[in-house]
């Protein structure tokens, strides 16, 4: 495995590919959830790069960026079994100029939920996944993908839909969301999380749990199903509870094979987001 910090090395690396390559883009502090993803590159592809960047563009204000856990020898270890054959690690000033040209995202699936609690941290992440795709992407290998986790689920849908508007040559991967045995969706920031409020950070999960159980009871009622998932999520701070289709837009009644229900919740000073693909 090799690890590389300049945009240079990372054009070396991958001119000597000759097949098939796996792209995880990452902002480190890697866990079992980062690591299905890489597992899933590593089965389908010749070559896997991982990309590890704190993606300063798509923090707010105020946000923890400069908080945010690093842990780099720890990540190349993991990386290293995993068997990864390449760690692109640039900083914030290669990747960005001064003045640059911005993506927005859309409407629909970009500023409601997350787009409206974190209004900019979309166009961020975006623009950063699009240059992080056009760098893996630049000296063409045979096949291209590009692995996401459905953790973040309005990501996904937007990296998608930038995709296919932009005719970027690569497959966009979906992977699903990597829990802990008691049902907490890991995430990089749980680590912010002190003994007491991992325990209410169970009640997102479990209010997930608690809608699917109306589902396989026939109550597909959105009204009735919120209501019963903020008598679970009591003991936190809720911002949203919301049961979209797959475009993300609001629905009254869940469809199955169509429907996602998410929800975000502050424990303590952490953020924290779950959902389930219905
Ligand atoms: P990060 O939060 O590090 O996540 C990297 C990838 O791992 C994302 O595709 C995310 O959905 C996936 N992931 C995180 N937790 C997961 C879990 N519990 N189960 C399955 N997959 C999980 O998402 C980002 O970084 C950034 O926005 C990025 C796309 C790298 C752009 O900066």
């Amino acid at each position: 495995m090799i690890i590389v910090n300049s945009i240079e090395e990372l054009f070396e690396q991958t001119s000597a590919f000759n097949g098939s390559v796996g792209f995880v883009p990452t902002m480190g502090a890697l866990h079992e959830g980062h690591l299905s993803l890489i597992r899933e590159a590593r089965a389908k592809s010749d070559f896997v790069v991982v990309s590890i960047f704190v993606n300063p563009t798509q923090f707010l204000e105020g946000e923890d960026l400069d908080a945010y856990p690093r842990k780099e020898d720890a990540d190349a270890k993991i990386c290293e079994l995993a068997g990864v054959d390449v760690i692109f690690m640039p900083n914030a000033e290669m990747m960005y100029e001064e003045d640059e040209l911005s993506i927005m995202a859309p409407a629909i699936r970009g500023f409601v939920l997350e787009g409206s609690k974190r209004p900019g941290h979309f166009d961020g992440m975006l623009q950063v996944v699009m240059k992080l795709l056009n760098l893996i992407a630049y000296n063409k290998p045979t096949a291209f993908r590009a692995y996401f986790g459905k953790k973040d689920a309005q990501q996904l849908a937007l990296i998608t839909q930038m995709v296919k508007n932009y005719f970027i040559n690569v497959e966009i991967v979906p992977c699903d969301i990597v829990r802990d045995a008691d049902g907490l969706a890991l995430s990089s920031r749980n680590v912010y999380l002190s003994k007491e409020e991992r325990v209410r950070a169970l009640t997102l999960s479990r209010s997930l749990k608690k809608a699917t159980e109306l589902v396989m009871r026939k109550q597909f009622e959105v009204v009735m199903i919120k209501e019963a998932m903020a008598e679970v999520l009591k003991e936190v701070d809720v911002q949203y509870i919301a049961l979209v289709n797959r475009q993300f837009q609001a629905i009254d009644e869940v469809e199955i094979g169509n429907t996602i229900i998410l929800v975000a919740a502050g424990v303590g000073s952490t953020r924290l987001i779950d959902n389930l693909w219905i």
